[in-house]
């Protein structure tokens, strides 16, 4: 896509800011993330289901619904625009190089009309995908409810230190180079130092940085060794952003325009700089690989299992997946104080859109994905493949039984009580709907498309496309059965014996 085009993009799928709310946070997702090593862009790489930078804003959301949302977007701008969407009070911004955080911020703050908006900025990298609700909403009043002009979220790096590539929280100490005890100054936050600019200081001499008129001193290794990191997520008082953001330079290691830039510039303003951190370590967590991605799968995993498991059985921990919005219902259920008696397989899959009920159970393996509407009391057998597209309804009545392997899809209704055998192939399109009344019957290997089954009905192997099938009783008051029904062949002269 051509500049132009991402241009018109940006603009057919931002929506107008509100000022009203005194919020907005800008999401930086325009980087490379060349070691993800995809055609796909990292921002859209999906944890627990949903793309990690989704993900991130739903954490902003869920904490205040009215924020606005800037997302900055670049490379492969045009996939990652139309996944996000249109959204309220959401808007995009379009980073045609990238020049480093710093620069990615300055293009999202364009966006926000400064004579308008007065209040709070957030900033957050679109691959924290394991930030929540609760984290942003710490930041947000820790924030609000201080006299800070800029806050940073930071983290305790565990493990080895050589591997600790973040840039480090580098805090004035409690005495300065000349040995004066400075106690009013001593755990402020003085700056933050990119890992490769440290490695870029000469080994034989010490950093100085001189910080509200006192020097401090940190030799190489020190600064090295510091485990306090920058997680990349930051608040800010809207106008003292507006007035310095265009003063971060790029006389750095990398030549690239750092955001972080801003601690030292605030501090050097008179401005007050803070930190705070989370209460769990792993919402900090961003992945450049595959294999970082990999453990924050994982951990979204356990968080998920951990919300549900006194509650619904899930027979593998570690094999299935059930969407927050699924387990958002499940609690909700919950709540009611009614016993769910929902029982999960191992390898089952539920998607965003299904619709839980009580006494569900999904054996091993078993997926339901789309607008499917479970009953009361439904069984579902191992291998079963239940789906239908965003815009259909999939409707299972109770005390329905689906049992192996079978594959159903599309705008369906299955009435109460259905037995539904083994190796059935059923589907339903939006020009031909399958309908299927109460206490059906049909029995293993039939193929059935876009017709209407009367109640009662009992269907042997039979092969069923766009029909009416009638409930007739016979003369003894038995309902007639429907067995081995084929339609007329056709291509019979194409076909020979050998
Ligand atoms: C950044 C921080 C570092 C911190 C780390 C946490 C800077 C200079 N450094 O480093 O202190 O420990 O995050 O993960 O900020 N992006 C753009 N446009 C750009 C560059 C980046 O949108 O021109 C986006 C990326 O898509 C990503 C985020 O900004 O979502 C962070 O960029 P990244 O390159 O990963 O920064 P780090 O080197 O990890
Ligand atoms: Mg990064």
């Amino acid at each position: 896509m051509e500049k132009k085009e991402i241009f018109e993009l940006v603009q057919e799928y931002s929506s107008p800011l509100n000022y009203n709310s005194k919020e907005a946070a800008i999401i930086l997702a325009a980087g490379h993330g060349k070691r993800i090593k995809s055609q796909k862009s990292k921002m859209l790489h999906e944890i627990w289901g949903e793309p990690t930078v989704e993900r991130v804003y739903k954490a902003c959301v869920q904490s205040n619904p009215d924020i606005n949302v800037i997302f900055v977007v670049g490379i492969k701008a045009e996939e990652v625009i139309k996944t996000l969407g249109k959204k309220n009070n959401c808007a995009f911004a379009y980073q045609a190089e990238q020049l480093g955080t710093g620069h990615a911020a300055q293009i999202g703050l364009e966006i926000l009309d400064k004579k308008k908006f007065d209040g709070a900025i957030y900033i957050f990298p679109g691959d924290m995908g394991l930030i929540d609700s609760d984290t942003v909403k710490l930041i947000r009043e820790e924030f609000n409810n201080s006299d800070l002009d800029m806050l940073v979220l930071t983290g305790i790096f565990e493990g080895d230190i050589s591997l600790n590539y973040y840039g480090r929280i580098v805090r004035a100490k409690n005495v300065d180079i000349d040995g004066n005890k400075c106690d009013e100054l001593a755990g402020q936050v003085i700056e933050i130092i990119e890992y490769k600019d440290i490695l870029s200081l000469p080994d034989d001499k010490p950093y100085i940085k001189e910080f509200k008129g006192k020097k401090f001193l940190f030799t190489k290794k020190e600064l090295l060794e510091n485990r306090e990191f920058n997680s990349g997520v930051y608040a800010f008082k809207s106008n003292y952003l507006f007035d310095l953001i265009d003063k971060i330079g790029n006389q750095n290691a990398q030549g690239e325009i750092y955001i972080t830039d801003l601690i030292d510039i605030f501090n050097k303003n008179g401005l007050k700089v803070g930190a705070t951190s989370p209460k769990n370590q792993y919402v900090l967590l961003g992945f450049n690989n595959k294999s970082v991605l990999a453990e924050m799968e994982k951990i979204a995993r356990a968080l998920a299992y951990d919300k549900l498991k006194d509650i619904i059985e899930i027979a593998d921990p570690e094999d299935f997946f059930i969407a927050d919005e699924v387990i958002d219902q499940i609690l909700e259920l919950d709540k009611k104080g009614i016993p769910l008696d929902i029982k999960i397989g191992k390898g089952v899959f539920i998607g965003k859109e299904v619709k839980i009920n009580y006494n569900l159970e999904l054996k091993k393996n078993a997926y339901a994905n789309g607008n499917i509407i479970f009953g009361k009391n439904v069984k579902i057998w191992e291998n079963v493949h239940l789906s239908c597209y965003p815009n259909q309804q999939f409707i299972i009545g109770d005390n329905v039984e689906i049992l192996w392997g079978d594959i159903i899809k599309g705008n369906i209704i299955i009435g109460d009580n259905c037995r539904i055998e083994s190796s059935v192939n059923m589907t339903g399109s939006d020009e031909h709907p399958l309908r299927i009344g109460k206490n059906v019957h049909i029995k293993g290997t039939s193929y059935i498309f876009g017709s209407i089954i009367d109640d009662d009905l009992f269907i042997e192997r039979s092969v069923i496309i766009k029909k009416r099938v009638e409930k007739i009783t016979k003369k003894n008051g038995k309902i007639q059965p429907i067995r081995f029904y084929m339609p007329m062949p056709e291509g019979i002269d194409a076909i020979e014996d050998l």
